[in-house]
């Protein structure tokens, strides 16, 4: 990322704030994809019908606790994004946070996003992303990526899901950049509040 876009990087109660505020404006059907232990289910409206994917039998276990003490009995299912089971045009929303770095296959997953959305639905996520091209950073996470898919359940520190999901066929609706503290010291994590929506 070229300095003039560089922010205060911000810490990771301030990136879960900033995407729970995105899906308190959600409504009706929400899926969630890539779950883990439910860190967003506080998030959602009271007319919110949650349903979420987690393919990690530990995360979905501490999933399923926290989604039952939360009202959001059943919903929770082993599956991966690349191929949900779940029915074409029946939601209103997906979520996910941190997640397309892990998928194995983004085009496929946002493939699948797009399929079981209703026409005019909306894919909204917060994820950290590549950094500019030709930048330091964008080597660094070159570099780190080999390391991290082996060794931090397959985060890919250097994707684009934001072009995916464009590529995917879904139109920007909210776009930011942030950057995410790290503790490593100057590099801190680019990351998106990306909002898209389904055309009709
Ligand atoms: C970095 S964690 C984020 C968890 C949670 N969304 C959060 O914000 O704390 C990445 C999650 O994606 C899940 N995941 C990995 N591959 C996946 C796939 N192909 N489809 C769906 N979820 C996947 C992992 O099991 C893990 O729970």
């Amino acid at each position: 990322m070229a300095a003039a876009d560089r922010t205060v990087p911000v810490s990771r109660d301030e990136l879960r704030r900033r995407a729970h505020d995105v899906f308190a404006g959600l409504h009706g059907r929400v899926l969630e994809v890539g779950a883990g232990e439910g860190e967003n289910l506080d998030a959602f409206a009271n007319d919110v019908t949650w349903t979420g994917i987690e393919p990690d039998e530990e995360s979905r276990r501490l999933l399923n606790i926290e989604a039952r003490r939360y009202g959001f009995v059943e919903q929770v299912l082993d599956a991966r994004c690349e191929d949900l089971p779940l029915p074409s045009e029946s939601f209103d929303a997906v979520i996910a946070t941190l997640v397309f770095c892990s998928v194995t296959d983004v085009e496929a997953s946002l493939a699948e996003v797009m399929r079981v959305l209703k026409p005019g639905g909306t894919l909204a996520c917060v994820e950290h992303v590549q950094a500019a091209k030709g930048s330091a950073r964008r080597l660094i996470q070159n570099a780190a990526t080999p390391i991290s898919t082996r060794w931090d359940g397959n985060c890919h520190w250097n994707r684009d899901p934001v072009s995916a999901a464009r590529a995917a066929g879904f139109v920007d609706e909210q776009f930011e950049r942030f950057e995410l503290a790290t503790g490593v010291p100057f590099l801190p994590a680019p990351c998106v509040v990306y909002v898209g929506v389904k055309p009709n």
